[in-house]
């Protein structure tokens, strides 16, 4: 046992600590995660960086089967394994869907789902593709970027704030870099660990209430609007009234890091496999399927945290009550026993069963239809524009075992003459 690894019941191999963010910087996860599968699906992981051990699922049907028992595997201490209750952190989450099990969940899902429909995001197109298309106005007479700063970033975050109503000024760049504090807040070159997240968590919440509080008196043709009419008539009550001052932060942290993660990971995607960008060209109908399959290939998020509710033998361990696990959603998108050849990058895949989005069950992602969207609009017009456009060297990632962040990425392209 060494000091990154104390194994209790069913040890995972020495080199693989999941707990360890160290081990996230070099790790070999292709490998090292196919070999879990194959030999060790429910293992025991423990490591300062990540307080408390807890339990990793690692294969795609039983992290969709936990995902679905809620009532055994519970959100109520959050989505995150590296946070115990005693740390008294906060999270964008803290309070949100995401942080609620059903019966009361299901409520408020109810509540929020009629707005992501995919016709409900649909009138969203418009505003998406003009976005896109300035910032790839910004970059195409320059032959080359950072990709990720100048339009992969800016993309969902500008999505998300013109839904949601937040004014196009200066508070847009402010909340960038909370955001980027709270989810990669692991990170010492972006946020200031479990403190510094929490912090930047708050002070998005804050951001959110005030945002409410104008809004209850001035509606407007936006999404907190919306639903403060609609809980006006429905009758609210405290917890509907928290959950519409959160939902700007639930969304902020929800939705940015993971869609600029998918088209990051896309486009790189898509430079090392030249034959998925010749399809997508000449077969425009294929755009659904390569949303996904970018989502899939991606893995924004790396895992899901679940606490569990009571003693339970799970594929015949024996956890305990108030544990924490671990769903590898990266994993899951990569197990064969779900998924054909999983190490190919197929814009065709169809069906694509796809764990990014969750295992399945009541938190499974309410902004699907979103991110496929911005996914498609951007690929469209980023094509268009660029159609040469790859990545040069390897990108840098984001130290977190959460978020599977690329910060930095370069790229060329013949600049538009
Ligand atoms: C490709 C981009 C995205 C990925 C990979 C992603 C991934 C996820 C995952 C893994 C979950 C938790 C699922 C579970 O535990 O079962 C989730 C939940 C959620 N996502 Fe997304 N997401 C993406 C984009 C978005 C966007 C654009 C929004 C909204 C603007 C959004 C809003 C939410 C919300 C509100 C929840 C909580 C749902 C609940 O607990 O009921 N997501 N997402």
């Amino acid at each position: 046992v060494t000091q990154d690894l104390i194994a209790v019941d069913t040890p995972a191999p020495e080199h693989i600590n999941l707990a360890s963010l160290d081990y996230w910087a070099s790790a070999t996860l292709e490998s090292d995660f196919a070999l879990l599968r194959a030999d060790h699906p429910v293992t025991w992981h423990e490591h300062p960086d990540s307080g408390r051990g807890f339990w990793s699922v690692v294969r795609h049907q039983d992290i969709a089967e936990i995902a679905n028992d809620p009532a055994t595997f519970s959100n109520r201490d959050g989505a995150r394994i590296n946070h115990d209750p005693e740390m008294n952190v906060v999270r964008p989450a803290t309070g949100t869907l995401l942080e609620l099990d059903p019966p009361q969940h299901t409520r408020y899902r109810k509540l929020f789902s009629k707005k992501f429909t995919p016709r409900a995001v649909a009138r969203f197109e418009d505003a998406i593709r003009a976005r896109v298309v300035s910032l790839i106005d910004g970059v195409a007479d320059k032959g080359r970027c950072e990709f990720v700063h100048d339009v992969a970033a800016p993309l969902p975050l500008h999505v998300i704030c013109d839904i949601v109503g937040v004014p196009d000024d200066e508070t847009r760049a402010w909340i960038f870099e909370m955001a980027d504090r709270t989810v990669a807040e692991n990170d010492p070159e972006i946020g200031g660990g479990a403190e510094g997240g929490s912090e930047a968590a708050l002070a998005l919440k804050e951001y959110g209430e005030r945002l409410a509080a104008e809004r209850a008196t001035d509606l407007k043709d936006d999404l907190l609007s919306a639903l403060l009419a609609m809980q006006g008539q429905e009758g609210g009550d405290a917890l509907a009234d928290r959950q519409i001052k959160d939902l700007f932060a639930l969304l902020v942290a929800a939705g940015n890091e993971t869609t600029r993660n998918s088209v990051s990971h896309g486009l790189r995607a898509f430079t090392l496999f030249p034959e998925a960008r010749e399809q997508l060209l000449t077969r425009p109908e294929l755009r659904w399927t390569m949303a996904d399959e970018v989502v899939r290939w991606a893995t924004p998020v790396l895992h899901m945290r679940r606490t569990i509710t009571r003693d339970v033998v799970f594929r015949g361990v024996e956890m305990k009550a108030g544990q924490k696990l671990a769903l590898w959603n990266f994993s899951g998108n990569r197990d064969d026993r779900a998924i054909d050849d999983p190490e190919r990058f197929d814009i065709t895949r169809d069906p694509n069963r796809l764990q990014s989005f969750g295992g399945g069950g009541p938190h499974f992602c309410l902004g699907t239809n979103l991110a496929r969207l911005e996914i498609v609009v951007l690929f469209e017009e980023l094509f268009k524009a660029l159609p040469d456009i790859r990545v040069v060297g390897e990108p840098t990632s984001v130290r977190s075992n959460l978020i599977r962040g690329i910060r930095e990425m370069q790229v060329e392209f013949s600049p538009r003459g």
